[in-house]
């Protein structure tokens, strides 16, 4: 196989290659932009790093789909190594260690596991609405709390936890909030940070010590170093308290006896009669990740769909439209509601296609060279599926940068079979395909559908008069986060109010 070519790809330099023409801020539109020369599958050379890139569903299709045995590994990055998260089964090698995490993880958010968590996301996304009308928080912080509280209720507790909780004042009654604990609270930015150490350093050519790993050995002092060793060492205490501190604080709430039922519990459960030191390891390490994997993403997807909302209000009517005829107004939408509320479904669909939460996804590894139309892949390529720009292709989905639900349906408003479901490609490929998809997509089918049934979204504009769209501007690291969402959000009646609370009485 060594006869054959490489994959085309941008001329590089001698010795460094592509590393320097490989932009640092959101690579994915250089790669499309590249691969409209060198084809949707091209060859990158960066120095220790071969690097192919994927840049349509086809060749993602062949490769990371039907050839899972081969591309299903993570390229070891130093800066991991550096800052102890080894322990992270996102970025394990492909073998025996991964497979035991990821079995631990997919007995307890398998699709069928993950429909007893429904309760949970339900409440999460009533206690959403109380903190919007209060006020107490600002959008972009209540989407997060949102967001990641809603994978944490499930995580924590399935039943109302003993210890303290907060009370929020809500016009002139007091709710209490079980969902939300100071814990949790820390645990939210804990996990954003943490993650937002480890994307950075996924973009090839991020880090020098990458190519250069002796550099680790150098003292602190010699000029250069001062970059990678200040962020291993962020990473470090950031993913360090990731690993400890959930597990931790919820081992002791069970000890206490002050913690109900919860993924956790039950995770602990099977090695609580066991002096398996290796197992309870195990056990740490996917809490440590469930975390934290379940947060950025889902508020990314949350945040796209609230900022595309406000940018779109024809969409919100529409959806509205549905609501009022299916809902009503005299309650709250429910889980039951999935199969009637088909506009909001292709929604759902919109929101993980228009603003991809994870551009490049997580990349992958051949573990052995491989062929693929006459071109040589490599033995430990890292291959990047460029999900972005498969999501933006205009041929599947015509004017891609427009927020357009309607793509998803038929004429008679069924959703279409013959369009590409965006969440094959958001939530990755093959053996590695995200295993917290079905939680995911319950927890926005039912946001998004308490949200515009209740609120009418609005943009902030700009001193230009044009609405500000935060996804616009170039961001650091893999993950379209933003960091404030510029809009606002007004009752769409005086009802929400009594709704909340007659959804409270009935299910005290
Ligand atoms: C909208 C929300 C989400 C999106 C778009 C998303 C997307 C992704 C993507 C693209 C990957 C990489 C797949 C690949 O390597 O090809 C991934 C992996 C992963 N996701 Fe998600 N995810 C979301 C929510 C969640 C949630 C809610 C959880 C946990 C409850 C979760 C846990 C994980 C884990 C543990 C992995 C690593 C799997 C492995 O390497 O074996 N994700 N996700």
């Amino acid at each position: 196989m060594l006869s054959l070519p490489l994959p085309p790809g941008p001329k590089g330099y001698p010795i460094v290659g592509n590393l320097f023409s490989t932009p640092k801020k959101m690579p994915w539109k250089t790669f499309h932009e590249w691969s409209k020369t060198y084809g949707d599958v091209l060859y990158l050379d960066i120095p220790k790093q071969p690097t192919i890139v994927l840049d349509s569903a086809e060749a993602v299709i062949e490769l990371l789909e039907k050839r899972s045995d081969i591309y299903s590994d993570r390229t070891q990055y130093v800066m991991d190594e550096l800052m102890f998260h080894r322990w992270n089964f996102v970025i394990m090698r492909y073998g025996p260690e991964w497979r035991t995490h990821r079995r631990l993880f997919h007995q307890h958010f398998n699709q069928r596991e993950s429909m007893q968590y429904r309760p949970a996301q339900l409440r999460g996304s009533r206690d959403f609405l109380r903190r919007a009308l209060d006020g107490s928080v600002s959008l972009g912080e209540n989407l997060r709390l949102y967001v990641s509280v809603v994978p944490r209720v499930p995580l924590l507790y399935l039943t109302p936890p003993i210890f303290p909780v907060y009370t929020l004042r809500l016009f002139s009654r007091s709710y209490m909030i079980w969902t939300l604990t100071p814990m949790d609270n820390e645990y939210i930015h804990l996990s954003h940070d943490a993650f937002e150490t480890a994307s950075t350093i996924r973009i090839p050519g991020a880090f020098w010590i990458e190519f250069f790993p002796l550099l680790k050995y150098l003292p602190d002092w010699v000029p250069g170093t001062g970059h990678f060793k200040r962020h291993a060492k962020r990473g470090t205490e950031l993913w360090t308290r990731m690993h400890h501190e959930p597990f931790d604080s919820i081992k002791q709430s069970i000890r206490d006896g002050k913690s109900g039922d919860s993924v956790i519990a039950r995770m602990l459960e099977t090695v609580r009669d066991s002096s398996d030191e290796q197992q309870e390891m195990i056990v740490r390490n996917v809490i440590g990740i469930t975390y934290g994997g379940a947060a950025d993403t889902t508020t990314t997807a949350a945040q796209s769909f609230v900022i595309a909302m406000s940018l779109h209000p024809e969409v919100q009517r529409k959806a509205q439209e549905e609501l009022d005829r299916v809902i009503g107004p005299n309650r709250l939408p429910e889980f039951s509601d999935f199969e009637e509320l088909i506009y909001i479904q292709a929604i759902v669909l919109e929101s993980l296609r228009w603003n991809v939460v994870l551009p490049v996804g997580v990349p992958h590894r051949a573990i052995r060279e491989d062929e693929f139309r006459g071109f040589r892949i490599p033995k430990g390529a890292t291959i990047i599926p460029n999900l972005w720009a498969m999501l933006r292709n205009p041929d599947e989905f015509p004017e891609p940068h427009l927020f357009k639900p309607e793509r998803f349906l038929t004429e008679d408003g069924h959703l279409n079979p013959n369009v590409r479901n965006p969440s094959t490609i958001s939530f990755g490929f093959g053996r590695r395909v995200c295993p917290g998809r079905w939680f995911a997509s319950a927890a926005l089918f039912i946001s998004i559908s308490t949200i515009l049934h209740t609120m009418d979204i609005h943009p902030i504009i700009g001193e230009d008069g044009v609405p500000y769209n935060p996804f616009d501007v170039e961001i650091d690291g893999i993950l379209m986060n933003s960091e404030n969402v510029p809009c606002t959000m007004t009752p769409r009646s005086k009802n929400v109010e009594r709704l909340i609370h007659d959804w409270e009485a009935s299910s005290a």
